[in-house]
């Protein structure tokens, strides 16, 4: 029997109720969650929350994570400054579907102020049921990682 993967989830204060709907439904669906808040709803800069969740991922304690803040778009931006976190913003299930399928990303993003909670519950599971294809666009992912040296 293979132990539960990991998967991060942080957010800003925008987006506390969504990330904890997100919590609720991936650990149902199995996974170890590691929700590292914030739990109250004082104002709070994303990019410190959007770091957080990507360190985890990029020393392999997680293995993916879910960021969220009003519009998705900051703290994906914070996310991807780390090296090794390849972070898209999705709206729809076809792009966080791609996003793992050609891009191999390891860390999805939502803006809770863009999409309701059903919609971002099926744009979890595309992201996390779909898996890489390798290939050509793992050459192509390795050219990401060059241009961050
Ligand atoms: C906070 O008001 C808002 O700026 C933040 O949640 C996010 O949308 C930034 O990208």
């Amino acid at each position: 029997m293979t132990s539960a993967k990991r998967i991060v989830l942080s957010s800003d204060h925008a987006a506390i109720a969504l990330r904890q709907a997100i919590a609720a439904h991936v650990a149902g669906k199995g996974w170890e969650v590691v929700d590292i808040g914030p739990t109250t709803p004082e104002s709070t800069p994303y990019p410190q929350h959007g770091e957080a969740a990507a360190r985890r991922v990029a020393s392999g304690d997680c293995d993916l994570g879910i960021i969220l803040c009003g519009t998705g778009q900051g703290i994906m931006m914070a996310a991807n400054k780390v090296k090794g976190i390849r972070c898209g913003v999705c709206s729809d299930t076809f792009s966080a579907r791609m996003i793992r399928m050609h891009n191999d990303a390891n860390m999805l993003s939502l803006g809770a102020r863009v999409v309701g909670e059903g919609l971002a519950l099926e744009i979890v599971d595309a992201f996390l049921e779909a898996t890489f294809e390798g290939g050509r666009h793992a050459t192509r992912v390795a050219m990401i990682d060059v241009l961050e040296g």
